[in-house]
């Protein structure tokens, strides 16, 4: 058991594994076989993205940047060179995949241009997308470069670094203010928020 999960690759399987049986016997119970449809898969997919992407927002301005203060300097560099370039990884990645499947799904439902463009009846979820892509944009455009600079992947002069380090900060700080109008938005298009 242990061992099974020690292994993030295993537990993921299974993780997919429960989801397939769950579809399957639901799909019993019911006379109109499993619900899953591609716009489904695709909305599914593009929320457990989007999950992983403001988890590590939320990580990052929650417990990892209040935490550094506290970390003796000798030991400050298992957070800058390894976890921070871990959790940057999977936050940039996650952040464009989120984008794309969230782009894709307002295509699949027929109203891409018509939310962009704030028309009534979508412009709640024409809110969110834009919120959605402003962020997107500041984790590519602005966090990601600067993270670079601040974190050493990149050498800069030690001025530019704290400058990096602070644009960077702060940016991530406007995203998570974001998140919060951004993720009313996303869901209060199907289940009546707004
Ligand atoms: C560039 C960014 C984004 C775009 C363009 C986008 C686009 C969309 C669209 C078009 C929908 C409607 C889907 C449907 O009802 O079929 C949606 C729903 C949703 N999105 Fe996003 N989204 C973005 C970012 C995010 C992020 C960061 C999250 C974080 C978890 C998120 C979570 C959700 C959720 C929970 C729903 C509601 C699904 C439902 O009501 O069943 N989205 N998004």
């Amino acid at each position: 058991m242990g061992a099974f999960f020690s292994s993030l690759g295993r537990t993921i399987t299974a993780g997919v594994v429960i989801l397939i049986v769950i579809v399957l016997a639901a799909s019993g119970l019911t006379d109109g076989g499993a619900r899953g449809n591609d716009l489904f898969i695709v909305r599914w997919l593009h929320v457990m993205a989007g999950v992983m992407w403001i988890g590590l927002l939320w990580y990052f301005n929650f417990v990892q940047t209040p935490s550094m203060p506290k970390i003796p300097d000798d030991q400050k560099p298992a957070v800058s060179k390894v976890i921070a370039p871990a959790a940057l990884f999977w936050f940039r990645w996650s952040a464009l995949a989120t984008m794309v499947l969230g782009l894709l799904l307002a295509y699949m439902n027929h109203y891409l241009i018509p939310a962009m463009t704030l028309t009534k009846g979508v412009h709640a979820i024409g809110i969110g997308m834009w919120l959605g892509l402003i962020m997107a944009f500041n984790v590519w455009m602005i966090i990601w470069p600067n993270q670079k600079k601040a974190l050493g992947i990149v050498t800069v002069s030690p001025e530019e670094k704290a400058a990096a380090a602070k644009l960077a900060g702060m940016t991530s700080r406007i995203n998570t203010m974001l998140s919060i109008p951004m993720l009313f938005c996303m869901v209060a298009q199907s289940h009546g928020g707004l």
